[in-house]
């Protein structure tokens, strides 16, 4: 029999007893396996494909039938590792919709939890998900799919109103039902206040290593960027002689909280 997957309670657990989660996105089986293999916790099918796999400049025509397509592949390769796949532009527009693609992206593709990006105006929604039993894991900062109102792939919460902003929507998602959240590009110190702050696990990317957990693009820990690589990643495959070997380095130094070093926190 298959080992049963981690959970989003197994996920609050190692926050209590302090270890740190890692994360790395995901879109097919045959990396869901090697990563499911090198003991990465969550395999997150980030709308990101339509970046590294689809060569777009942005995530925004990412449609649901892909994300599903995307999730079904991982779903087949992993044995342990959670699944959390994205919902796409404007896949939760209302909360019906976002409860449809949701049934989706679970009953099709096969994940665990899904990923909205959003902050207050999508309160209504994560409780309407979190009421239908469905988990939900909450996307605030850098919001790539707000691209064109952002004005660019900015850091986020750097002056006082804004990190203000971030630390009540943090607040709220967590008590509006999320179980979990991801933080994109925020100071590390507002990350680590938040991470100590809530009670579910936070996972920062470009937001310091005082987050519960951890998670990179996997094109960037592979050094596969067309262009000028995001200043908090690292290519672990610089110093290895296989994707195996860089994806155990990258699980290596998240637990022992190595990664992100000081000079990939920006801010
Ligand atoms: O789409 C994605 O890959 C993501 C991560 C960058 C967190 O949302």
């Amino acid at each position: 029999m298959s080992a049963v997957p981690l959970s989003v309670t197994t996920l609050a657990a190692m926050k209590t007893r302090g270890e740190r989660i890692v994360c790395l996105t995901c879109y097919d089986a045959s990396f869901a396996h090697l990563l499911d293999a090198a003991g990465v916790d969550v395999l997150l099918v980030g709308d990101s494909l339509g970046m590294v796999l689809q060569g777009h400049r942005t995530t925004i025509p990412v449609t649901i039938e892909h994300m599903v397509y995307h999730t079904a592949c991982v779903n087949r390769g992993r044995s342990q590792a959670l699944v959390i796949a994205d919902l796409p532009f404007l896949a939760c527009a209302t909360p019906e919709r976002a409860v449809d693609n949701a049934a989706r992206l679970m009953q099709e593709g096969g994940a665990q939890v899904v990923k909205l990006e959003g902050g207050a105006a999508l309160l209504d929604t994560v409780r309407r998900l979190t009421e239908q039993g469905v988990p939900v894991c909450a996307h605030l900062g850098l919001q790539p799919q707000s691209v064109h109102r952002l004005g660019g792939y900015r850091f986020q919460g750097r002056d006082h109103a804004a990190a203000e902003t971030i630390r009540h929507d943090a607040l709220a998602m967590q008590d509006a039902g999320a179980s979990m959240l991801v933080l994109e590009c925020v100071p590390a110190a507002l990350a680590t206040e938040i991470s100590l702050t809530l009670s579910i696990p936070v996972i920062g990317i470009g937001a310091g290593a005082g987050c519960d957990g951890q998670v990179l693009v996997l094109h960037d820990l592979l050094g596969l960027n067309a262009g000028r690589p995001p200043s908090f990643s690292r290519d672990f495959l610089r110093g290895h002689d296989s994707i195996a070997a860089a994806i155990a380095a990258y699980v290596a130094a998240v637990r022992e909280g190595s990664f992100p070093a000081a000079n990939e926190t920006p801010y």
